[in-house]
């Protein structure tokens, strides 16, 4: 048999199975035959308000030379405005096509064959897969309490030989766990500094401080490398847009192996305009609270115990995650199931609208009624 390029993949290439994202309403709405508008979609940690007002008014004013012209490459007005807001010099900014974009420059930075990455045993499953395309091993370190980072055994994991990277995601997805600043601080003097620290911070701006305190870790650690995103509470995640914050040096060396263009004319535009929009965010916010508060308190008042989160999910205990998931899906409701994370007993649900959480909740106790009983099980698996 003649040889084909896929006979040179590494064995960690051919184990990955591709990142599997939360189904969307109209593949639902065809495969379960109910109408498009009687699915909601609480898979992905998208917002439910969708975005704001600004950031679709500025798309609707773009220019036709903003779609037939090649973007700006790097730099300009978005970076200058988030240097303004976050208090950093713009030489310390990287935009890209999603925070994605910039986590995956971050192992491509780092990561080769003979080298490690770090990361805790239920973090964003991106790591592994960074890990894994670039060849590098997995240094997995065991979780901590409800799931999320033990730091101690993170550092640990990330002084381990030839470790180059380690990438924390703070809150946690799909845990939804969170540790402040001066923990994290404690965390980063115990990484060596010739290992690449990425605090992924999708989720912070659902935080009351914002994430603030994390910006200031970046003065005291020059290998430290924050990633945030527009996809979260700003509304834009069809459109591709995320940033890295990190040390000058860091920063340079990350633009110069991005591709050119890694940011589209449209996902700048939308995504300054998303930075004023002051309303929206504090709408996504208060629409997040009290979906928060009414989600948590149907999933307790069914038995079920809810993991603390501090973004914009839920992640919940549950005997035959796999059965319930689909019986959710009958009903129309989409939620996350987390096998691929190493917690094949437990379900993610996004915080939705109002009438969704609803939907969502009463789905979910009229799929619990048809049989399954939550025995303590799924809860000793959490420590209850
Ligand atoms: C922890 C974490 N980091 C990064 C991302 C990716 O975000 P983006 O849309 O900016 O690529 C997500 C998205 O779900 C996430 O949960």
């Amino acid at each position: 048999m003649p040889k084909t390029p896929l006979d040179y993949l590494s064995p960690a290439v051919r184990a990955l199975r591709p990142y599997r994202a939360g189904r969307g309403v109209a593949e639902v709405a065809a495969e379960r035959g109910l109408a498009g508008g009687d699915v909601v979609k609480l898979a992905s940690n998208e917002n439910p308000l969708g975005a704001g007002e600004l950031a679709l008014a500025a798309l609707r004013e773009m220019r036709a030379a903003d779609v037939s012209r090649y973007p700006l490459s790097g730099g300009g007005e978005l970076t200058r405005e988030l240097a303004r807001r976050l208090g950093v010099g713009e030489e310390r900014i990287i935009l890209g096509n999603g925070s994605n974009d910039i986590l995956v420059l971050a192992g491509q930075l780092t990561l080769a064959p003979g080298v490690a990455a770090a990361f805790s045993r239920h973090a964003f499953l991106l790591y592994s897969l960074i890990a894994a395309g670039f060849g590098a091993e997995a240094a997995v370190a065991p979780a901590g309490t409800d799931f999320g980072h033990d730091l101690e055994s993170l550092a640990a994991a990330a002084r381990g030989k030839n470790v180059r990277a380690v990438f924390v995601a703070n809150p946690n997805n799909p845990t939804g766990t969170w540790h402040p600043p001066d923990v994290v601080r404690e965390f980063l003097r115990e990484v060596p500094g010739d290992v690449l620290a990425v605090l992924d911070e999708a989720y912070c701006e659902y935080l009351a401080d914002e994430g603030r305190g994390s910006l200031e870790l970046l003065a005291e650690f020059p290998n430290l490398l924050i990633t945030r995103t527009f996809s979260k509470i700003h509304g834009l995640a069809g459109l591709r847009a995320g940033y890295g914050i990190g040390d000058a040096k860091i920063i340079a060396a990350l633009n110069a192996i991005r591709q050119p263009f890694n940011i589209s004319a449209p996902a700048r535009i939308a995504a300054l305009a998303a930075l004023g929009d002051d309303a929206h965010i504090a709408r996504s916010r208060k629409t997040n609270e009290d979906g928060m508060r009414e989600l948590r308190a149907g999933l307790d008042s069914l038995g079920l115990r809810v993991l603390p989160s501090f973004a914009n999910f839920l992640c919940f205990a549950i005997n035959d995650a796999a059965a319930i998931y689909e019986r959710l899906l009958d009903k129309g409701v989409v939620a996350r199931r987390l096998d691929a994370y190493g917690l094949p007993d437990m379900l993610r649900v996004t915080v939705g609208l109002p009438g969704e959480n609803e939907k969502f909740l009463s789905a979910l106790a009229e799929s619990l009624s048809a049989g399954e009983v939550v025995t303590v099980t799924a809860r000793e698996r959490i420590g209850k």
